[in-house]
C-alpha cells in the first residue's frame, strides 16, 4: 500500500544544485517568489544552506547569508530546512575552534535551520563530534555523513561500523554522501543493507548524476530500505547536479515507496526554475551528459577538471596518464583519504608534483600539516616512510584537530566590533576575514541607514514582504 514504507524527497535547488551547475550564483532575490509553491509540494526538506553558499553570498552576490536564512525561514511552515556542515571546518575552508563551531551551530539553528546535515572529509568522526554534541544541544535533527569513496579500506563492514558510531552519537538519521557519483545500484543495495544490520536509523542517499548512476542507485537503495532520497527540479537536476526530482517521484509513484509527492505540484516550481536556467546559462557547464573518466579512474568530476586545468598551464597534458597512475599510490601513502575537498585537491596536486618533479620530492604545505595529523585521521595509517619525508623531525598529533586550536570567539567579537550589527557578524568574520572586512561594513551602512528612515538600499523592493 503505498503511504506505508513512504519515500521522503529533500530538494537540493536552493543550495547543491545551483553550487554544482552554476557556481552558487543563485541570489535570493530569485528563490523567494517560489518559497510558497515549494513548501507546498510536499517535500520533507529543502537543502537550502551551507555549503558554499555562506561564502558566495557575501563574495559575489553582497548578501547576508543570515539573512538569506531567515528570509526563507519566514516563507516556509511545513517543509524542514537543512543544512550542510563541513564538520569541524563549518562552511570554511579550515578548523575552527571548539568556541566558534558551537556557536555558529547554535545560531543556525536559532535563525531556523531543522537539519544540519554533518560531513568530515576523512570520515574522522573526532572532526564532527563538537557541532554534533551542538546540534543535539539546541534540539535540532542531527544528520551524520557517511562520506562514500572506493579503497580497499572501504569495506561495508567499515561503513557499517561508522552507521553504529554515528547512532550511539546521538545522529537522527544517516546519509550515505556520494560526492563523486560512484555508487552502483548493486554496491548501493549491500551499502544500505549492511548499515540497516547496525542501526534503525532512517538512511538518506546523496549523490551527483555525473556518472549516470545516481537515479538507478537511488532505486536500488530505496527498494534495499533507503527511506529519503536527496533530488533537483528538473531545470537544476543531471549533469554534476542530482537526479531530477520529477523522475524520481514518477518512479516511485504507485509503488510501496510513493513518495506523496504529486507531480503537478512540481510543475510550477519546475517552469520557475527553467528561467533561472536561462538566467544563468553562461554559467552552466559546458558539457552535459556523462563523464566516462570519472566511471573510469573513480575519482570525483571536479578532481578531474582540475588535474586537467593544472596539467594544461604546466604544459604537460601529456603526463595526465601518468598522473592518474599515480593517484592510487599517493592515496595509498595517505591513508586513502575519501576524495572530497579538502582531500581531493590535496591528492591531486601531490600526484602531479609526484610525476612532474619526482615521487616524494616536494610536498606543500597543506600536505605536510596533513601528514602532522592536523586533518584529522584517514581511514588508514599513513605510509610512515612517507609521512617522515614529508614533517621532517616536526611531531605529528595523534589528538583531536580541535584541541589544538585555542578560543577564537572573543578575539573575533573584538576585530568586528565596529562593524557588528548582530552576533552572528563575529562568526562571518572569523570564517572569511577577508570577504567580512569588505562585506560587513557594507551591511552595516545599510543597517544604519534602515535604522534611520532613510530606505538607502539600493533595491527596497528586493525583498517583497
Ligand atoms: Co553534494
Amino acid at each position: 500500500m503505498a503511504g506505508e514504507k513512504r519515500v521522503r524527497v529533500t530538494e537540493t535547488a536552493l543550495r547543491d544544485a545551483h553550487q554544482s551547475l552554476i557556481a552558487t550564483r543563485m541570489t535570493t532575490k530569485d528563490m523567494l517568489p517560489i518559497l510558497e509553491q515549494m513548501d507546498e509540494a510536499g517535500y520533507w526538506a529543502l537543502e537550502m544552506w551551507g555549503g558554499a553558499t555562506f561564502d558566495s553570498c557575501m563574495r559575489f552576490l553582497d548578501e547576508d547569508p543570515w539573512e538569506r536564512l531567515r528570509l526563507i525561514r519566514a516563507r516556509i511552515k511545513k517543509a524542514k530546512l537543512q543544512m550542510l556542515l563541513r564538520g569541524q571546518n563549518l562552511v570554511g575552508y579550515r578548523h575552527y575552534a571548539d568556541d566558534v563551531v558551537r556557536e555558529f551551530v547554535k545560531k543556525a539553528v536559532g535563525n531556523g535551520i531543522d537539519i544540519v546535515r554533518v560531513f568530515d572529509a576523512l570520515n574522522d568522526l573526532r572532526n564532527v563530534e563538537i557541532a554534533a554534541d551542538q546540534v543535539k544541544k539546541e534540539g535540532a535533527h542531527l544528520q551524520l555523513c557517511i562520506a562514500y569513496t572506493l579503497s580497499p579500506v572501504h569495506t561495508l563492514e567499515a561503513f557499517a561500523n561508522m552507521a553504529k558510531k554515528m547512532t550511539e552519537m546521538g545522529a537522527d538519521s544517516i546519509a550515505i554522501k556520494d560526492m563523486a557519483g560512484l555508487l552502483s545500484p548493486g554496491d548501493c543495495i549491500k551499502l544500505v543493507k549492511a548499515i540497516k544490520e547496525k542501526t534503525d536509523l532512517p538512511i538518506e542517499l546523496h549523490s551527483h548524476y555525473t556518472t549516470g548512476l545516481a537515479s538507478m542507485m537511488y532505486f536500488a537503495g530505496v527498494e534495499a530500505g533507503a527511506e529519503i532520497i536527496d533530488t533537483a527540479i528538473s531545470p537544476f537536476a543531471m549533469g554534476t547536479s542530482q537526479p531530477p526530482t520529477e523522475s524520481m517521484v514518477a518512479a516511485l509513484e504507485n509503488t510501496e515507496w510513493d513518495t506523496g509527492i504529486q507531480i503537478e505540484k512540481l510543475l510550477p516550481i519546475c517552469e520557475y526554475f527553467k528561467t533561472l536556467r536561462e538566467k544563468y546559462k553562461d554559467l552552466l557547464p559546458a558539457i552535459a551528459g556523462v563523464n566516462i573518466n570519472i566511471l573510469r579512474y573513480q575519482i570525483p568530476g571536479g578532481m578531474y577538471s582540475n588535474m586537467v586545468n593544472q596539467l594544461k598551464e604546466m604544459n604537460a597534458i601529456d603526463k595526465l596518464e601518468d598522473v592518474l597512475k599515480e593517484v592510487p599510490v599517493v592515496r595509498e601513502a595517505m591513508g586513502f583519504p575519501p576524495l572530497v575537498t579538502p582531500s581531493s585537491q590535496m591528492v591531486g596536486t601531490q600526484a602531479t608534483l609526484n610525476v612532474l618533479r619526482g615521487r616524494w620530492k616536494i610536498f606543500p604545505k597543506e600536505i605536510r600539516q596533513y601528514f602532522l595529523g592536523y586533518y584529522g585521521m584517514p581511514p588508514a595509517p599513513f605510509d610512515p616512510e612517507v609521512q617522515k619525508m614529508a614533517v621532517g623531525n616536526e611531531q605529528p598529533i595523534t589528538c583531536r584537530p580541535g584541541e589544538k586550536i585555542a578560543p577564537e570567539m572573543e578575539q573575533a567579537r573584538k576585530d568586528a566590533q565596529p562593524w557588528m550589527t548582530e552576533e552572528e557578524d563575529a562568526l562571518t568574520w572569523i570564517m572569511f576575514p577577508q570577504v567580512a572586512k569588505d562585506f560587513l561594513p557594507k551591511k552595516y551602512a545599510r543597517k544604519h541607514s534602515r535604522d534611520m528612515g532613510l530606505q538607502a538600499q539600493a533595491d527596497p523592493a528586493a525583498y517583497p514582504a
